[in-house]
């Protein structure tokens, strides 16, 4: 059987359950439209949780994808041979339809028949249960899979390790089907008991692959076993049955029974080509690659580096994909950190030049067949890593050296890494790696007086900024009406013009005009600005008409492609507005809006008006501003 590579492997696991009359999701936005918990989605259940929960999904009850996620917590983490922060899951549910014997049969299926994994290095674990919480063991899951265990002509060998430190005392003990408490339960709170009311969560099925070629390391337990840390066991997916739901009284069941089946694309690659290091798959290997060459370094003798450069690469490439600039908070924060620790693990290869364009094309190439936006955007993916890059590189080297007379004192105040963060544009964790390198100690109350040096100069950018903001878009007059109607048909004209790049980030209305900030990395060209405003004149003579309708806010942004504003959280049903030419189906403008409005877009030109743009600025990096009116 010939090896299939992760391309391969991520098509065949689509086609797999479209067999199995699943429809295909396209993959979430890593930023999550609908979910305020959390900064990125970090797995492919959770775009889904209204589902899970029971509403109904306009698609039916059986779905698969493949989700692109990032988990920011693993930053640290990353530079062993199989964490990264960004990494695809392979997701099948079934909301309320099939349940455990299906599921596992089918990923059993999938992986020994299809992607040809070796039947006898597969281990699984199960949900021991848990008294005091009156949830019972998972003997159903077990059962199935000593079934299958049993045709492969594999004992179906039952072992309870209840926690990892246990395992770590225990061992395999030449087990096949392990049973763990808490590391089997899956919700996004962690173990049953962390759960707040209202979080649905289950038992999970966990399968792990066996890379005998690693030995066990004793520094992560006595004896290894699935749940070792060590890597000889890598974990390729997990089977949530979600159908528990957390109340202020205790666990009820969900209205349905769920199954939320994640696995790891890079990992099951790995597992494919029969190399614990995932960074040798097809979707990262180019990476390394391109990265040897630039450096004249070799992988073997720089891995850490190398990995690290190529997860956080791969990870921001994303972000910018899907609309995130890097900047001073939230999302562009995580970018803005992944971004220059990439630069500085490449200063240890000896990269001292720009190097990011050259690898964030690679990255592109390895993307583009299969995810159209990639392909569409690839341009000005490079040039907002590579614009952050320069910045970065400004003021890394000022940093540095000042970094160098800091380590003269032999210790590092947060007095010190405020200003590194503020003037130099070091983030804190970078400061904090770089005194550990060089033996420095942080002062004990550094994060205090950091705090409180930030909040101090929080307050100052807020009172500059007072006064400047007239209004919000909370006016009801009837010209608030009209300029938040144009505001709408504005955004729809960038995009036409400019590209899927152009996300809202701000809005703001006063009697005499709009303003408008947008994600696009450079300035405008007149013939730009006359093509945006024609398209607006148009569609305003168009006297489309407008009006709104309720809908679930997965169909709103995912299905019907409403657009919506970046960092904006929305509940579980949105309002959208669409703005329609007559006799037409399909709307010009669709988004997700509160409203008011006006009915049709020829009110705009009441009393001869038009629309014009008269200010074109950079609002803050990579963000553009207009100012437009109609007169
Ligand atoms: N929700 C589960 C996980 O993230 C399976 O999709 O592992």
């Amino acid at each position: 059987m010939k090896t299939m590579n992760a391309q391969q492997i991520r098509q065949a696991y689509l086609d797999f359950f479209v067999q199995k009359q699943h429809l295909v999701l396209p993959r979430a936005l890593l930023v999550p439209q609908d979910d305020p918990t959390t900064l990125f989605t970090g797995s492919g259940m959770q775009p889904l949780l209204p589902y899970l929960l029971g509403q109904e999904h306009p698609l039916g009850s059986r779905l698969v994808d493949s989700q692109t996620c990032i988990r920011a917590q693993d930053i640290e983490e990353v530079g062993d041979n199989r964490h990264t922060t960004f990494f695809e899951m392979l997701g099948n549910w079934s909301l309320g339809d099939y349940f455990k014997q299906e599921q596992i049969q089918w990923l059993w299926e999938f992986l020994t028949t299809i992607v040809g994994l070796d039947p006898q290095r597969i281990y699984v674990s199960c949900y021991l249960g848990n008294k005091s919480l009156n949830i019972p063991k998972d003997i159903q899951s077990a059962a199935i899979w000593a079934d299958i265990f049993k045709k492969s002509a594999i004992d179906p060998v039952e072992i309870d390790l209840d926690t990892p430190e246990l395992g770590g005392q225990l061992g395999d003990q030449h087990g096949r089907i392990f049973f763990y408490s808490d590391k089997n339960w899956w919700s996004r709170s962690g173990s049953a008991s962390n759960m707040p009311d209202g979080e649905p969560g289950g038992p999970d099925t966990e399968l792990f692959y066996l890379f005998p070629q690693v030995k066990h390391d004793i520094k992560y337990g006595k004896y290894c076993h699935v749940n070792c840390d060590c890597g000889r066991y890598i974990e390729l997916g997990n089977c949530v049955f979600m159908e528990y739901l957390k109340t202020a009284k205790g666990f009820s069941k969900l209205p349905k029974r769920n199954v939320d089946y994640g696995g790891g694309l890079e990992r099951i690659a790995a597992a494919a080509l029969d190399d614990p290091d995932v960074f040798k798959i097809s979707l990262m290997w180019p990476i390394v690659n391109i990265l040897e060459q630039i450096s004249g370094r070799r992988y073997a003798s720089q891995t850490n580096s190398m990995r690290v450069i190529t997860d956080h690469l791969r990870a921001a490439t994303f972000l910018a994909i899907d609309g995130v600039i890097p900047s001073n908070k939230e999302q562009g924060y995580v970018m803005r950190r992944l971004i220059r620790r990439a630069i500085r693990y490449a200063f240890d290869l000896g990269i001292e030049q720009n190097f990011i364009g050259e690898v964030v094309s690679i990255i592109a190439d390895i993307y583009h067949q299969d995810f159209p936006e990639v392909a569409k955007n690839r341009d000005k993916i490079i040039e907002i890593l590579v614009r952050e890059e320069k910045i970065f590189r400004q003021t890394l080297r000022k940093g540095l050296k000042q970094m160098d007379k800091l380590s003269s004192q032999g210790n590092l105040t947060g007095e010190a890494i405020f200003t590194l963060y503020d003037t130099y544009g070091f983030p804190v964790e970078l400061s904090s790696e770089e005194a550990f390198k060089r033996g420095l100690e942080l002062d004990s109350n550094w994060r205090e007086v950091f705090n409180s040096k930030m909040a101090n100069q929080r307050k100052l950018s807020q009172t500059a900024a007072k006064g400047t903001f007239k209004g919000g878009l909370g006016g009801h007059s009837d010209i608030h009406k009209k300029y938040h109607t144009a505001t709408h048909l504005l955004y729809k004209a960038l995009r036409d013009t400019l590209g899927d790049m152009v996300v809202q980030h701000g809005s703001n209305i006063t009697e005499e005009r709009l303003r408008f900030d947008f994600s696009y990395p450079h300035k405008l060209t007149n013939e730009q600005i006359k093509e945006v405003e024609d398209i607006v004149n148009k569609q305003i003579s168009r006297d489309l008409v407008v009006s709104w309708s309720e809908y679930p806010t997965e169909k709103a942004l995912k299905q019907m492609g409403a657009l919506g504003a970046f960092g904006d959280r929305y509940g579980d049903k949105v309002k959208v507005y669409s703005m329609t030419p007559k006799n037409a189906k399909k709307p010009y403008s669709l988004e997700v809006c509160g409203g008011p409005h006006v009915e049709h877009t020829n009110q705009l030109a009441e009393g001869n008006k038009r629309f014009h743009i008269i200010k074109e600025e950079s609002s803050s990096a990579g963000i553009r501003r207009i100012r437009a009116v109609l007169k």
